[in-house]
């Protein structure tokens, strides 16, 4: 049996802000339980559900050097869904309103997190076989573990894998703080270790040190090779190419799943989304207050709302779009700018923007479930869940063809009526409003057709099932 352990900042159903905690949090579920035993360490946030806060289970706690600095690391856990997780407990550092906040602080909190992580592994009598580390916040344990725990017999023989969910943050702050922070030699402040460009960067430190380095689709693998994708460590991606694959990510099919989900107002399948899907919609516009109206093709929008997502584009073309025969649904929160944007669309077109600032899992289900499109336009995206979730609920993407996008929308060929999205190639507003416009006139004038991309983008598997394979492959290969 092999043992495996997932050291993340964050995870369903305790605490989510993007895609990774998704991924840390269903990806464990579906390794075959014969082959390997998954765990999974967190921070234990003030912030996470109050539900789960009251379940935690104490286990222990011990004081850890950490520079100058001697620190209370508490160790709970719980099962949850039939996995184990941990959770690092520290007031000092896990007591904001979110997970992350100002990044001098965040790198303070995350190279405790990760030299608790490691430092807990005795006290909880597992010792990995592999650990399984998730983005910048984790960058350290690869560095850390060469770095003085390895002379450690319990620690000698275990190997490290770094997942990149998102190469644009890569904690990255001053030298001299970061010694100073973490306690480690000058040794490890060189290019071809932790400094890069003049400052300490976690995320470098963790590709230069792990044993094999993962990201969440193919052809970002490929883009983070060349300048425009690298966030200026493309020359690192090209010299550990080797080491580097691309796996693209899957979504709980349980979670989300249009046939039992009960945040919807109307269950459907792929037989019947004909008759019952547009319910959704109907209800939604009623819930919203736009017009309610069968007919009038609406678009989605789920994201966090920052540049990555293509938000400039859309606010580029947002005046244009309202001009149409639309319902434009937006729920995100994010930059403020993009955020002040809707909310004014919204004033200006009441029947057809519908502006929801907030965060609610419950609402993200019914967006997916009642739009007849999902737009994601995005700039870079190393895998996207959402247009996943989309296809699941027989909603068509509409996006941009970059990375994880690429990689998972099919687009519409309409001579051999193939595809299960539409997707355009420059990162250009006109190109993303001309193919909106084809979707709905294919939406309008061949419904048959467009139905039909709804079976295959229903019957389009992204449930975990072949993804968590090839990261089985890649545990045993190691
Ligand atoms: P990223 O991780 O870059 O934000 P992904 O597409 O990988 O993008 O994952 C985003 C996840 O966050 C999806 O599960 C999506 O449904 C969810 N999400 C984003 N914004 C909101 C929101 N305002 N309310 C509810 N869920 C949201
Ligand atoms: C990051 C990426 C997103 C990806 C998610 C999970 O947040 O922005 O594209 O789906 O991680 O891997």
């Amino acid at each position: 049996m092999k043992k495996i352990l997932f050291v993340a900042s964050e995870s369903v159903p305790f605490i989510k802000t993007g895609g990774l905690a998704d991924v840390v949090g269903s990806l464990p579920k579906y390794l075959n339980k014969d082959e390997f035993d998954v765990r999974v360490m967190l921070p234990k946030y003030l912030c996470m559900k109050e539900e789960y806060k009251g379940q935690l289970n104490y286990i222990s706690h011990f004081y850890m050097d950490l520079g100058w600095r001697s620190q209370y690391v508490g160790i709970l856990e719980m099962e949850y869904d039939g996995i184990k997780f941990y959770f690092i407990d520290n007031e000092y550092y896990f007591s904001g309103f979110k997970p992350y906040g100002n990044i001098y602080e965040d790198i303070e909190k995350f190279a405790f997190f990760s030299k608790a992580a490691l430092s807990a592994l005795p006290t909880i009598g597992f010792c990995p076989d592999i650990i399984h580390c998730h983005d910048w916040q984790t960058g350290l344990i690869p560095v850390f573990l060469k770095a003085g725990f390895q002379e450690n017999a319990f620690y000698q023989g275990i190997k490290t894998i770094m997942t990149i969910h998102n190469l644009k943050f890569q904690g990255i702050w001053d030298m001299k703080t970061i010694k100073n922070i973490t306690g480690l030699p000058d040794y490890y402040f060189t290019s071809d270790k932790l400094e890069a460009y003049g400052d300490a960067n976690y995320l470098k430190g963790g590709l230069v040190y792990a044993d094999a380095i993962t990201t969440v689709s193919p052809t970002y693998a490929e883009e983070i090779k060349t300048p425009f994708y690298g966030e200026n460590l493309n020359g690192l991606m090209c010299a550990r190419a080797h080491d580097l694959r691309g796996i693209v990510n899957g979504i709980d099919y349980e979670e989300y799943n249009p046939e039992t989900d009960p945040m919807i107002v109307k269950n459907y399948n792929a037989k019947n989304f004909r008759k019952e899907k547009v319910k959704n919609k109907v209800a939604l516009q009623k819930e919203l207050g736009l017009p309610q109206n069968e007919k009038t093709f609406m678009i989605g929008i789920v994201s966090r709302l920052t540049d990555q997502k293509g938000f400039d584009l859309i606010n580029y073309m947002m005046e244009e779009m309202c001009q149409q025969d639309w319902q434009i649904v937006v729920l995100g929160t994010g930059e403020e700018r993009y955020e002040n944007m809707f909310r004014h669309f919204a004033w200006k077109y009441p029947d057809k923007v519908s502006a929801n600032i907030f965060y609610s899992e419950a609402m993200s289900h019914k967006v997916y479930a009642s739009c007849d499109a999902f737009l994601m336009p995005s700039l870079f995206e190393p895998c996207g869940l959402s247009q996943l979730m989309s296809l699941r609920y027989g909603t068509l993407p509409i996006v941009r063809e970059t990375g994880g996008l690429k990689d998972t929308v099919i687009p519409y060929n309409e001579y051999e009526s193939t595809g299960t999205g539409f997707s355009f190639a420059n990162y250009n507003a006109h190109e993303m409003y001309q193919t909106i416009r084809y979707a709905h006139s294919v939406y309008v004038s061949k419904r048959r057709e467009w139905n039909k991309m709804v079976d295959r983008a229903m019957a389009a598997d992204f449930s975990w099932k072949a993804s968590a394979d090839k990261y089985a492959e890649m545990y045993n290969w190691l």
